[in-house]
């Protein structure tokens, strides 16, 4: 295994992947799980962030302490990355969030932007990608390629499934990116699983379509 992956070990992030998982979850709970399990990703995704040194003046005296030393940048990808913010911010108030919206061309599963409301200079901040799904993997390879290109240095991904076909392709480029999700699944779908109603290129066992599930939108 990699040495920047990290599936979470945590027994709360299993059980909560589980419900994640039931087909018979419905969009709001979906949702607030998903809020869920972002927090604790936050935590755990944020352990080597840099501090500085403040004193503190406590109700009996001055003391040492520590302040948070980094600017920090979300980037969810659109749509399903969306659901990851709240939940990364309620660790993370100081920080701020841009939107890089893709979807994956049904047949070739390419990624195309749509939108990109990254700001100009970001090149001193430390950037969590968030989306929940990292299946070929060519979605966040994208997101990483525009983030570098305006100069940002210090790059995690933060998502909740992450099939081995996405870490291997997100890794090939990009070594540097430390991967921090809730589980490796066993493998992406191919035309051997028409059966299960889902077309080639989503994780399995998965959970499904992460957007459609998250907002109750259904697929035709
Ligand atoms: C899904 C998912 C990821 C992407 C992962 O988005 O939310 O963004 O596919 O696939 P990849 O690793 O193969 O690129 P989708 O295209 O379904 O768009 P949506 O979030 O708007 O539903």
């Amino acid at each position: 295994m990699s040495e920047n992956l990290f599936p979470s070990a945590h027994p709360l992030v299993a059980h909560k992947l589980t419900q994640l998982r039931d087909r018979t979850t419905d969009f709001r709970r979906f949702r607030s799980i998903v809020d869920e399990l972002a927090m604790i990703l936050a935590y755990e995704a944020t352990r080597d962030l840099p501090l500085r040194a403040v004193t503190v003046q406590t109700p009996l005296t001055i003391t040492q302490g520590v302040k948070m030393d980094a600017r920090i940048g979300l980037v969810p990808i659109l749509r399903a990355g969306l659901g990851m913010v709240d939940g990364m911010l309620d660790l993370l108030p100081q920080a701020e969030v841009w939107h890089l919206g893709f979807y994956r061309d049904e047949h070739t599963l390419q990624p195309v932007i749509y939108y990109n409301k990254l700001p100009t200079d970001l090149s001193k901040h430390h950037c969590f990608v968030l989306d929940p799904m990292l299946a070929t993997g060519g979605s966040a390879l994208a997101a990483v390629d525009i983030l570098k290109e305006r100069g940002v240095m210090k790059i995690k991904f933060v998502g909740l499934l992450a099939a081995p076909e996405g870490i291997a392709a997100l890794h090939r480029k990009h070594p540097d990116v430390m991967i921090h999700v809730a589980i490796i699944d066993e493998r992406l779908t191919t035309e051997a699983d028409a059966d299960a109603g889902f077309p080639p290129g989503f994780i399995w066992p998965g959970l499904g379509d992460a957007g459609d599930r998250q907002f109750g939108t259904i697929r035709d």
